[in-house]
């Protein structure tokens, strides 16, 4: 039986698989903290085990690896080297969920990106909720971006309002202060320059949605994924997610929507079946485009 994960050589090849035109589907899986070596293992070799099995995430006739779903696990920094070995061969990708600013140096309990990308990393969660809570600044996440880049890992920067600020109709305006405020990059309308060779994901995380079963209604992710893309327009086509409450049930219907490239995953990852079935939605998603775009 063949694997049927992406092509293992798109694993050290993020950068081309993100970039261009983007076609494929992104199934990212944040841990947050939470995993024990034992269930861990468990966990990723039930992951590595459906991947090899007869549920086909390639999605045919594109080219190789850039209309396909790619999934990655972004386990606590304590998991990422055996996490790395469990998966041995299987082209998931591995991330983390934060890194420090400074590439070394006396930064008592820090991770660097440059100690991330060695430890087998791809991609870096970054200014996700529950830290901008904990205090973190956009600027801050900014720094942490540009150290992301440096080091050649693809940072998913999340940003997403309150239920108050929604309430309150600020959604929009506030979405568009955190891009702009943790990009260390010229946006669109910013008076910028060109779009940069640098593969940046955007996963929109509404706060009120993380980790309460209460995902964003479609019309509310269709309307802000709509904005992000003109407000990331200047960067390219930036891969955009949708975080809180994913779940293998809302996940098609989620990744059916024109400007979702993908769903950045809490607790449902932590379950192999319900994460790959979440996979296998995005796959269903890319199949059911290439049949309507066939039919057209
Ligand atoms: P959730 O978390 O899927 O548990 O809502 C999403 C996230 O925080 O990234």
């Amino acid at each position: 039986m063949t694997n049927s994960f992406t092509n293992a050589s798109a694993k050290d090849a993020g950068a081309a698989w993100l970039g261009g035109e983007f076609a494929g589907k992104l199934v990212v899986g944040n841990w947050k903290m939470n995993g024990l070596a034992t269930d861990a293992k468990a966990l990723v070799q039930a992951l590595v085990a459906q991947g090899a099995g007869d549920k086909p995430l390639a999605h045919q006739g594109q080219a190789q690896g850039q209309g396909d779903v790619q999934v990655a696990i972004c386990p606590p920094f304590t998991l990422l080297n055996p996490v790395r070995e469990w998966l041995g061969a299987a082209p998931l990708w591995l991330g983390a969920q934060d890194c420090h600013a400074q590439d070394g140096g006396a930064f008592t309990g820090n991770i660097s990106a440059a100690m991330l990308r060695d430890a087998g990393c791809q991609l870096c969660i970054l200014g996700h909720s529950e830290r901008r809570q904990a205090g973190e600044s956009s600027s801050q996440i900014a720094e942490k971006l540009a150290a992301a880049l440096r080091h050649q890992l693809i940072p998913i920067l999340c940003i997403g309002e309150t239920l108050a600020e929604r309430q309150a109709g600020q959604t929009l305006a506030v979405l568009a202060e955190q891009l702009a405020s943790s990009l260390p990059l010229p946006l669109a309308g910013s008076g910028g320059s060109s779009a940069t060779a640098a593969p940046i994901v955007v996963a929109y995380e509404p706060v009120w949605a993380i980790g309460t079963g209460l995902s964003a209604t479609l019309d509310q992710i269709a309307e802000v994924h709509q904005f992000l893309r003109q407000q990331t327009a200047a960067l390219g086509h930036v891969p955009l997610l949708y975080g809180g409450s994913v779940k293998a049930s809302n996940a098609a219907e989620i990744m059916a929507l024109g400007d979702v490239d993908g769903v950045l995953v809490g607790g449902a990852s932590l379950n192999a079946e319900e994460f790959w079935q979440i996979a296998v939605a995005a796959s269903t998603v890319l199949a059911g485009r290439s049949v309507s775009t066939a039919a057209a």
